[in-house]
Formats: structure tokens, C-alpha cells, sequence
């Protein structure tokens, strides 16, 4: 499947688009909004990467959620492919101040090497077709030393109801093309590291792995 392709399925109205967002997050990954927000709000910056944005909801709360905490103002570039999704973030980022957000597909990225102090990746990984590629331009476009927070969606694990429901999730969100894969965990540690990042903090929940991936400072 294409990045065209992906564009299309991800065409729906923002605010069913989140709401199933909030569904898919209990049922399929099987983790709890808050900590996925405490999760990213800890890897933020003033020069910041949102690659794959959606319609911006999520961010928002992550931003929230560091005026909260008091943490340092985080700010930079947002990007998706989607045109539907792009819509919502250039609406919902407006008041933030600092931000920009553009149409770019993930694995092509119009940055220049070594641009962000600071990437996230939330809930998206597993919809980007290319995401070998997506990973190698994270790896290019961030500084030696930064780093790289994101999660995917495992191949269903657990109990045999939740595990039922999870899969039946996975395979009509495949359909649906909102979903390229799942993974094992040992498929995406090896994809996190096949540009050469370091991975330096991982935590599954139910079905959800995050990940924070560092940029080595000196290349080996
Ligand atoms: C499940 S949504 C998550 C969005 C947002 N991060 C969130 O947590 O709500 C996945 C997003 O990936 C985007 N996407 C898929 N393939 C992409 C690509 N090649 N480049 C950029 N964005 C892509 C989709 O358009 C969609 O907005």
C-alpha cells in the first residue's frame, strides 16, 4: 500500500476520526490515554518533529500536558500525509505559538539532516507503508544525541477475548487501510535500529510498545 492510498483511508471527519482513535487505544492496544500522553510529553522541545500528526487532538493534550507539568515550551514542525487529518492540526495548532505544519510523507521528509533536537512518532508507525524509510529519515533529520519517541501496535497478545478483540481490530483496520501491520517485539527493535539508533527506554502495555530511540552522538 502507498502513501496515496493511506491519504484516502484517513479521509473521514476529524471527530469520528477521534473518537475511534479513543476506541482503537482501549480496545486494540489495550493501553490507557494518559500515560501514552506522559509517555511523549517527556520528549519535547523547542525544535520538535510530529511526524505523522493526524488531526492534532493528540498533540494538543501532549502540549497540554507539559503546561502542566511546567516543562519547557515545545515547539517546531508537524507533518501527515493526509490532506482530511492536515486540516484539523493546521486548526487545532493555530493557537500554539511556534508551530508549522505542512503535507509530507514520512519517508520523505523535506527537512535538512540534523534539523530537530526532538521527534515523536504517536500511534503511527504501523500506518505508514514505507516504514523502513520513515525510520531512516527520523534518523537523518534528527541531531547526534537527540531523540526519537514513538509506539506501534503489536500483534495481539493477552487473553483470549482481548486478544479476539484486538485481532478483530487489526484485520478491519487493515481493510480499512488505516492500518498497514502489526509487529512482534523483536521486529521492531531491529527496525528502530537499522539506521543506527540506540534504543534507550521501552514499555509494552497490553498491546502497545513505546519506544525512545537515541541518535548516537559520534557514528560508529
Ligand atoms: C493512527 S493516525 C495517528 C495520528 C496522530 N499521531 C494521533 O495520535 O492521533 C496515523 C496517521 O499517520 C498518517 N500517515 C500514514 N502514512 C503516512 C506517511 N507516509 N507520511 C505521513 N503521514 C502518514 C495518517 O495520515 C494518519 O494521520
Amino acid at each position: 500500500m502507498d502513501a496515496e492510498k493511506v491519504a484516502r483511508a484517513y479521509s473521514s471527519p476529524n471527530w469520528w476520526y477521534d473518537l475511534r482513535g479513543f476506541l482503537i487505544l482501549h480496545f486494540s492496544y489495550r493501553d490507557g490515554l494518559i500515560p501514552l500522553l506522559n509517555f511523549f510529553s517527556r520528549n519535547g522541545s523547542a525544535r520538535h518533529l510530529e511526524i505523522a500528526v493526524g488531526s492534532g487532538s493528540f498533540l494538543r493534550l501532549v502540549l497540554a500536558m507539559r503546561k502542566l507539568k511546567r516543562q519547557s515550551p515545545m515547539q517546531g514542525a508537524a507533518i501527515d500525509y493526509a490532506p482530511t487529518m492536515l486540516s484539523g492540526a493546521l486548526r487545532r495548532l493555530t493557537s500554539e505559538r511556534g508551530w508549522k505544519v505542512e503535507r509530507a510523507d514520512a519517508a520523505h521528509l523535506p527537512f535538512a539532516n540534523e534539523s530537530f533536537e526532538t521527534i515523536n512518532c504517536a500511534n503511527s508507525l504501523h500506518s505508514i507503508p514505507d516504514d523502513r524509510g520513515a525510520m531512516a529519515e527520523a534518523f537523518r533529520v534528527l541531531r547526534p544525541g537527540g531523540t526519537f519517541a514513538l509506539n506501534v501496535v503489536l500483534t495481539p497478545r493477552g487473553g483470549k477475548i482481548s486478544r479476539w478483540i484486538a485481532d478483530k481490530i487489526a484485520e478491519w483496520g487493515i481493510r480499512k487501510g488505516i492500518l498497514t501491520r502489526t509487529y512482534a517485539e523483536k521486529e521492531i527493535q531491529a527496525l528502530v535500529a537499522s539506521p543506527g539508533f540506540e534504543i534507550i527506554q521501552a514499555r509494552i502495555r497490553g498491546n502497545n510498545y513505546c519506544l525512545v530511540a537515541r541518535k548516537p552522538t559520534a557514528q560508529r
